[in-house]
This record gives structure tokens, C-alpha cells and sequence, in this order.
């Protein structure tokens, strides 16, 4: 199957809910024309039916998946309609825990959807990609993964999901060194966003946007030539020069804040 000529045809892999569901209408309202991923099919479909299409030609389409599963990825491929100019991974997952009580299978689950997700995507799309190369020379395509501000320090009581971003981020630097002649790479690092996923925070969370906020922001950064996406800018710009700090200075910033 294919997608009508001039149509933007985006992936969002996480489109059920949150972030990812506000960035589907985003860029439903621009026009683009979608394919929707996450685990739970009816929810994806509750989305697709309620987007603006592009026209009546190109309907939104629901590819359940469950990033975890490398097979899900591998079949996804075969379904989707071509070609394909962004692929954007939202998926994650978060569960707040302190060191000494780790929930380890937990952290393997986390792991396995925040970090190997992106992995088996990669592995999945880019050999796809590299023919779509051949197929229409003219389109360069993108790739976002959604990583967040956990990744730019160790914060206490967030592990293992900010390690997991952590390595997320790293992951989209080595793809952009590998493949950015070629594809547009991009990592979106967001502040605190009102979703089930902080619902799970019992602090005080600064800044805090709204999913629609986020995904404004978001579909905009899409459509520049930068490699990271932040927002909201003050927040992200403060956790970033934290993480300059000397690490003397941070410990006794954030320890006085989180050890009583
Ligand atoms: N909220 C924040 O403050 C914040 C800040 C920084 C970064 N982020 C990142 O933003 C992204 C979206 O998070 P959110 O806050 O919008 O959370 P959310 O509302 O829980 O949305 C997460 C999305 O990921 C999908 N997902 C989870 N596990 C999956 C799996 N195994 N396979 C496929 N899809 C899966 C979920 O759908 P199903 O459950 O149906 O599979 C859902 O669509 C995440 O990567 C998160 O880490 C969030």
C-alpha cells in the first residue's frame, strides 16, 4: 500500500496516549497523514478515528505493537504503507524507585521498552530506509527518539529510567554520526509533561506543560534543522548546566533536596 503523492506519512510509535496521542493530532491538523503504534490496539483506534484527515485518500492506519517484541517491529514493516518520511519513538515507560529498593523486574521492563524499543525500531527500519534511498531519492527521512531531561543527570529516585534516556540520547547521537548525511535525526528532551506516566510522581513538578503543549512544540522542532528538541527551554536549559556542574556542587544541590 501506498501513500498518496505529496502526503507526509508519518509513524508514531507510542500514539495511544499522552504525548505521543497530542503529537498525532498536531500533526494530523498539518495535514500529514499517519500510521499509529502502541500496544493497545482500541486505543489507537479511538485516536485514528477522531484525527482531520488529509484527505479521504489517505486514512490514518493502527499497527498494534509492543516494542519489546523485536518480531512486532520486524512484521510492522511489512504492513506499513510506503514510503514513509518520519518515524517518530515515543514508546516508554517509568516507575519511580529508590536505589536500595529496586524493583529489578521492573528495571529489566523498563529497560526493555525505553532502551532495546528504540534498538529493535533501529534494527527494523533502517535497512528499510536505506532501500527507500533507491525507491524515492528525493525524500529524506527522519527519525526521533523520545528521550527526555532524566538523561542529562543521574536524578535520585529515577532510575532505571533515566539511564535508560541517558543511553537513549546517547543512541541518537550515534545514529546521527552514522546516518545524518542521509537521515534526519532528532532527540526530543522534555520537562516534566502532564501524562498517566508523572502521574505516578508524588513531588512538586516545575514547569509542568500539557501534552498539547509538548506536542506543539514538538511537531514544530520536527520541521527544523536541529538535532534536539527541548522544552520547555528554561527547565531544560537549568538541568543541563546541573549537569555541567562540578560534581561536588550537584551532590550538595540535589542531596539536600532528596536526603533528609
Ligand atoms: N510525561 C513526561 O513528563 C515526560 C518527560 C520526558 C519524556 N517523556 C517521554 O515521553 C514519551 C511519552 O510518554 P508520556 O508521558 O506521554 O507517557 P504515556 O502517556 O504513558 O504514553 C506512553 C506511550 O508509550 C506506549 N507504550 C508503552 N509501552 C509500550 C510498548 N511496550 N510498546 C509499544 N508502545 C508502548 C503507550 O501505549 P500502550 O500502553 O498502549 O502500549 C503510550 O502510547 C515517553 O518516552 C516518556 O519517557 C515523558
Amino acid at each position: 500500500m501506498t501513500v498518496p503523492a505529496g502526503t507526509t506519512h508519518s509513524w508514531i510509535i507510542g500514539a495511544s496516549h499522552g504525548i505521543g496521542q497530542a503529537l498525532a493530532y498536531e500533526l494530523a491538523q498539518r495535514k500529514e497523514t499517519l500510521t499509529l503504534s502502541a500496544r493497545s490496539q482500541k486505543a489507537l483506534t479511538d485516536v485514528a478515528t477522531t484525527l482531520p484527515k488529509a484527505s479521504p485518500q489517505a486514512p490514518h492506519d493502527v499497527l498494534p505493537l509492543d516494542v519489546a517484541n523485536p518480531q512486532d517491529l520486524q512484521n510492522a514493516i511489512t504492513k506499513l504503507r510506503q514510503p514513509i518520511h518520519r518515524i517518530i519513538f515515543m514508546a516508554g515507560i517509568y516507575t519511580p524507585m529508590p536505589l536500595a529498593k529496586l524493583d529489578i523486574k521492573e528495571c529489566h521492563a523498563i529497560i526493555d521498552v525505553n532502551l532495546c524499543g528504540a534498538l529493535h525500531l533501529l534494527h527494523a527500519v533502517l535497512p528499510m530506509l536505506l532501500q527507500q534511498r533507491t525507491t524515492h531519492p528525493t525524500i529524506k527521512s527522519q527519525i526521533a527518539l523520545c528521550a527526555s531531561v532524566a538523561g542529562y543527570i543521574g536524578l535520585p529516585h529515577a532510575q532505571p529510567y533515566a539511564a535508560s534516556k541517558a543511553a537513549l540520547i546517547n543512541l541518537a547521537e550515534s545514529l546521527l554520526f552514522e546516518h545524518g548525511r542521509h537521515i534526519d535525526v532528532k532527540v526530543i528532551n522534555t520537562g516534566f509533561v502532564e501524562t498517566r506516566l508523572t502521574d505516578k510522581n508524588t513531588f512538586t513538578m516545575p514547569m509542568k506543560l500539557s501534552p498539547q503543549q509538548a506536542a506543539r512544540t514538538i511537531a514544530r522542532g520536527l520541521n527544523t534543522r536541529a538535532f534536539e528538541i527541548t522544552t520547555p527551554k528554561l527547565f531544560t536549559t537549568a538541568l543541563k548546566l546541573l549537569a555541567l556542574l562540578p560534581k561536588r556542587w550537584s551532590r550538595t544541590l540535589m542531596t539536600r533536596r532528596t536526603q533528609p
